[in-house]
């Protein structure tokens, strides 16, 4: 009898998810301030996920960055296009085919590749993506107007897959919070009465020491910014800022290149911002912006962002991008890829720039009156 129980219950194991492979088993599942669950998704909701495919050989890769990044190396300079960076770092025909098979099992038939086949971008309903990974549930969370789909619970692959895949983007990530605010704009401070504009281009220009001929002055110079959270820029602001504030250095007045869609309605405060400060400090350079256009709901926009890296051949040599996460949401296996990312990124020469934010080394409040450092990724 206690025999045959036992069987029982082992059998309940075999089937249950928790014999499954967590992929993250240190990602938060806390829901951001300001969150709210609505409940639970119908079946046929449809959810976007992300998988990042395991690489090959990431050590070669760490050790050929080192290379062109060094001026002392005979390498130096020597940058890698996106197809020799394919060739070094996509997965292996067996990852790829062991991958590719579980999804159409399950009936995942909308899936993307980008350039060097390291992720996979599928859309699928709750209902395939629930059984495709054991241990999820897809509920739906709003925050003011916003709304996003994601897990309330763990995720687990089969122990199968489980060699084969670093992640699953669209779960769990919260969209990013901006970590540069300009407490001038803050809600909670009088407007007008203490606003003035004392931080202009000029200003700036003056403080780094920049003269008129300090301008980008190379035809093959090249610059961006990201703009996620459905902010954008309007290009006659920006062409009217130009007007009003470069003065006394050359500048452009005018984006090159918008990847993504820019929304209708009203230009955001932040992303405005981002580009005019851009284009008036790397001043005559030629400037594009990647706008995170009418972002689904399971989507996260960093990962996106991430992954049109890999997607483009061609992309402008520095990238500058003014959001980040508190290290603590994040899991280590999502972080270490998105290393291998900046890795990738870098073995092309590009530069990537995060902003640090505003609290020096972060706080975090772990029990009444008592506090502990809060690192923010990828900045610190
Ligand atoms: C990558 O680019 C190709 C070709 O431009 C496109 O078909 C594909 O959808 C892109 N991948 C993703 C994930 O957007
Ligand atoms: C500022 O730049 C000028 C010339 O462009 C240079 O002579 C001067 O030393 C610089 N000052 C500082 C503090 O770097
Ligand atoms: C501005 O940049 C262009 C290349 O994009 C260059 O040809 C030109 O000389 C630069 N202007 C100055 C004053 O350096
Ligand atoms: C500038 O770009 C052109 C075209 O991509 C390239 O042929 C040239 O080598 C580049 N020059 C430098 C100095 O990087």
């Amino acid at each position: 009898m206690l025999h045959r129980i036992s069987l029982v219950v082992l059998l309940c194991m075999l089937a249950s998810p928790a014999q499954g492979v967590f992929l993250e088993p240190d990602q938060s599942l806390k829901i951001p301030v300001g969150w709210t669950n609505t409940g639970r998704v119908a079946p046929s909701d449809e959810v976007t996920l992300t998988f990042a495919l395991k690489q090959q050989h990431v050590n070669k890769l760490k050790d050929l960055v080192g290379r062109v990044s060094n001026p002392k190396s005979p390498q130096y300079g020597h940058f890698l296009s996106l197809d020799e960076v394919m060739s070094l770092v996509q997965p292996s025909g067996n990852t790829l085919s062991t991958v590719r098979s579980w999804l159409e099992r399950h009936g995942v038939r909308e899936c993307e590749t980008v350039q060097t086949r390291d992720f996979l971008h599928c859309r699928t309903s709750a209902n395939i993506a629930e059984r495709l990974l054991p241990g999820s549930e897809f509920h739906r969370f709003m925050k003011g107007g916003e709304s996003v789909v994601r897990s309330s619970t763990p995720y687990t692959v089969s122990e199968e897959l489980a060699s084969h895949i670093d992640f699953v983007g669209g779960l769990h990530r919260f969209p990013s919070q901006r970590k540069v605010l300009s407490r001038a704009w803050d809600k909670h401070r009088p407007r007008r009465a203490d606003f003035h504009l004392g931080v202009t281009p000029s200003i700036l220009r003056e403080r780094y020491n920049l003269s008129a001929s300090d301008i980008g002055a190379h035809p093959n110079n090249s610059q961006a910014c990201a703009q996620f959270l459905e902010q954008y820029f309007h290009p006659a602001d920006l062409s009217e800022f130009m007007q009003l504030f470069g003065r006394g250095f050359l500048h452009h007045s005018k984006v090159d290149q918008v990847v993504g869609q820019q929304g209708g309605g009203r230009a955001g405060l932040e992303a405005s911002l981002d580009v005019e400060y851009i284009m008036s400090t790397g001043a005559n350079i030629s400037t594009w912006v990647f706008s995170n256009q009418g972002r689904h709901e399971s989507q996260e926009p960093f990962l996106e962002w991430m992954m049109l890296l890999s997607n483009m051949s061609s992309l402008p040599w520095v990238h500058t991008v003014s959001y980040g996460d508190d290290e603590d949401s994040l899991s280590v296996a999502f972080m270490q890829r998105i290393n291998v990312e900046f890795m990738k990124a870098a073995a092309r020469g590009l530069t990537v720039l995060f902003a640090s934010g505003d609290d020096g080394a972060g706080c975090k409040e772990v029990a009444k009156g008592k506090n502990i450092f809060r690192p923010s990724f990828p900045a610190s």
